[in-house]
């Protein structure tokens, strides 16, 4: 397995954290992204104890308009291989739509779905050009079943997934290819702004989500794993 220059976004917590601890061990350069410096820093003295030969860190908010494109800059520091991104910034607040502040429904447009498609934008000419790339996109098991409670965060979401699978049949004769991840309730500090929570004891452990997005991004080159779909053991929570 030849080793990756891997960008995540959402790196500082959660899913994106153990991702990018199991890269690092996995000896991929990692370009490791969100606001918070000081956890990226953090994460970033891991990967190296790990064994990731090269970890850069670049804190903003993937909201905001322009700021992606440090992430170009950062992976194109890390030398050779394949470019790999992980769309996985995100956050999510619950309830009902018609009392959801205007600012709230915005946000998730701006962070799940802008940030995303702002990041891709930055990266994929790199991918292009060398004929070789991977977009993995963290979406959720919104894109599958409709949840109450859930409307601005799935409009975020599955906006994702329609421009993924469309972005998907654009480049993936051209080398690139486009991976949709879709968790159920994970245990992360994400259900921490969430008033009422599914009991965390039953959530997929973020180890196990991030494992298998590792699986995702080191599939046999000959395939390409289009969807995979992760739910707790005893179903939807
Ligand atoms: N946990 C679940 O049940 C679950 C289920 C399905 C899908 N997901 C998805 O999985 C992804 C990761 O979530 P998680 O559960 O691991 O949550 P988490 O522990 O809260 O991590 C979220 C990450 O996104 C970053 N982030 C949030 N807003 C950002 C912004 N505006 N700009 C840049 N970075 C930002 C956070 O870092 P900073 O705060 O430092 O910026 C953090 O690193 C999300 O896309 C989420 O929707 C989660």
């Amino acid at each position: 397995m030849s080793a990756k220059r891997v960008v995540v976004t959402g790196a500082s917590s959660g899913i994106g954290r153990e991702l990018s601890l199991l890269c690092a061990s996995r000896g991929h350069r990692l370009v490791l992204s969100a606001r918070r410096e000081v956890l990226l820093r953090e994460v970033a003295e891991e990967c190296h104890r790990l064994g990731s030969p090269q970890v850069e860190v670049e804190a903003f908010d993937i909201g905001h308009v322009g700021e992606a494109a440090r992430l170009r800059s950062a992976v194109q520091s890390l030398g050779l291989g394949r470019v790999v991104l992980v769309n996985n910034a995100g956050f999510g607040l619950f309830g009902p739509y018609h009392e959801t502040p205007w600012e709230t429904v915005a946000a998730h447009v701006q962070v799940l779905l802008l940030g995303a498609m702002a990041a891709t934008r930055e990266l994929l000419p790199l991918m292009l050009d060398a004929r070789d790339g991977h977009i993995v996109n963290v979406l959720s098991i919104t894109t599958q079943v409709a949840l109450p409670g859930s409307a601005a965060y799935s409009a975020a979401k599955g906006g994702l997934y329609a421009f993924g699978k469309a972005l998907s049949a654009e480049v993936r004769r051209k080398g690139v290819r486009v991976s949709h991840v879709h968790p159920g309730a994970t245990n992360t500090p994400i259900w921490e702004a969430v008033g009422q929570s599914p009991p965390r004891e039953d959530m997929i452990p973020a180890r196990a989500v991030a494992e298998a997005i590792l699986g995702v991004i080191e599939t046999d080159d000959r395939a390409v794993v289009d969807d995979l779909v992760l739910t707790p053991p005893q179903g939807l929570l």
